[in-house]
């Protein structure tokens, strides 16, 4: 897990036939689609502007350190050339298969590589309607019964395990195996199986927490590696039975994780600023977590520009402030943060990240427990000096050199007190560096 807990920051992939309708990857389910259809995507999915090496070019400048991708949604459309299936990139007019240039452009940046597979299957034949908790597309047929009569999830499951296997032995090593809602197919309690298959093949392999039953998740450590939710920020380091665990949390940039080309603004879709996203990386980070950021290419094969905006406005963040990113965790609890900041902490150098949210005038005061502790602060994107008084003076006097206006009032502060400039750096979010005692 050290490489993951390290990396930090992942992007994820949302990419298949539904880009065509531009109306998120649910289309299929929401219109309730017949397969006929929902054929139609098939038929014309041809990305002519499709150019991996162009993604993980930008994956690899907004910092990212690995990447997820869709090879199965919902819909059951593969994006590689399996031999369990017709319903796949290489009979669409596109003709080729879309994994294997993915792997190679993503692995000659450094990003590590994994697959989102998903258990539900609204293609499939056997896979039957209204099983488990996903909404299917055919649910209000009055033939579902029937329909279900020829659908066997045992015969499905099969499809599944001989697709993991093309998935995990077919595009050289992969990191990771992401699940979803992998338990709607697992719960008859064959998840062991699932994972001895997994983890057979691939020993390094880290996986998600949606393979398993949600009641029976405790065990971390043997079964399941990262619990796994999406489009929140947890309050603090997600716990189980009391110990802290390894999380991710995926979002999207816009509400959407397939390409919608109207977004509109609601409660749940709108684009997130830059700098909301970047505050989203830090505090998760914050909190011992990793973000796995969401992009939903056009079906022509194009990261949109209001995607490319962000991701570029995030690089330049981290350009300067990834170390206060990479290998970071959660401060230490005697570490309170400052009004309006959020901390990191890197144990193996020993410094604690602030990162300032909101701009202070002036003066800044850190917690009473940073007094005595900390060797020297600097900026993050200049490795500037800030000086700063550590719990001693009068801080009217020693900074206004005001004699008159010294006070007796001011007292000793009980503070560590740094004195910014006025204005604020010309960076996102600026970041103190504090080498610790
Ligand atoms: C949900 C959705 C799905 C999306 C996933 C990402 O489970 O069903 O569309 O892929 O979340 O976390």
């Amino acid at each position: 897990m050290k490489w993951w807990t390290d990396a930090r920051f992942g992007m994820f992939i949302h990419w298949g036939i539904y880009a065509e309708a531009a109306r998120g990857e649910w289309v299929k389910t929401t219109e309730e689609m017949s397969e006929e259809k929902y054929r139609k995507y098939f038929d014309i999915f041809n990305p002519d502007l499709y150019d991996p090496a162009e993604w993980a070019k930008a994956a690899k400048e907004a910092g990212m350190k690995y990447v997820i991708i869709t090879s199965k949604h919902h819909d059951g459309f593969c994006l590689w050339d399996s031999e369990y299936t017709d319903y796949k990139v290489t009979n669409t007019p596109y003709g080729r298969d879309l994994l294997k240039s993915f792997v190679e452009a993503f692995r000659n940046e450094g990003i590590r590589v994994g697959f989102y597979y998903s258990g539900p299957d609204w293609h499939h034949p056997k896979y039957p309607v209204n099983h488990g908790s996903l909404i299917h597309p055919l649910r209000n047929r009055e033939d579902v019964a029937v329909l279900n009569k020829e659908r066997d999830l045992g015969q499905y499951m099969e499809y599944m395990q001989n697709q993991i296997k093309e998935l995990l032995t077919g595009f050289g090593r992969i990191d990771l195996f992401w699940s979803d809602y992998g338990s709607d197919v697992t719960a008859g309690g064959n998840e062991d199986d699932l994972v001895k298959l997994i983890r057979g093949l691939r020993p390094g392999v880290i996986m998600n927490d949606r393979l398993f039953n949600p009641d029976l998740l405790s065990g971390w450590g043997w079964r399941w590696d990262y619990r796994s939710p999406e489009q929140t920020i947890p309050g603090q380091w997600i716990e189980m039975e009391g110990q802290r665990v390894p999380w991710e949390v995926c979002h999207t940039l816009n509400g959407s994780w397939g390409y919608r080309r109207n977004v509109g603004v609601t409660d749940r879709y709108g684009w997130k600023s830059s700098e909301q996203l970047i505050t989203l990386l830090i505090e998760i980070v914050s909190k011992g977590g990793n973000l796995l950021l969401n992009v939903g290419p056009t079906a022509r094969g194009k990261f949109d520009k209001n995607t490319m905006e962000r991701l570029e406005a995030i690089g330049e963040w981290m350009e300067y402030h990834s170390r206060s990113i990479y290998g970071c965790t959660a401060a230490p609890e005697e570490f309170k943060a400052p009004e309006n900041c959020l901390l990191t902490y890197n144990p193996e150098l020993n410094r604690i990240y602030i990162h300032i949210l909101k701009w202070p005038t002036r003066r800044f005061h850190l917690d009473k427990y940073f007094i005595g502790r900390v060797k020297h602060a600097r900026f993050l994107h200049d490795a500037s000096e800030i000086q700063f008084l550590d719990g001693q003076g009068h801080w009217d006097w020693v900074w206004t050199g005001d004699v008159e206006n010294r006070s007796e009032r001011t007292g000793i502060m009980n503070t560590l007190t740094m004195q910014l400039e006025i204005e604020k750096p010309d960076v996102e979010i600026p970041v103190i560096e504090l080498f610790l005692e």
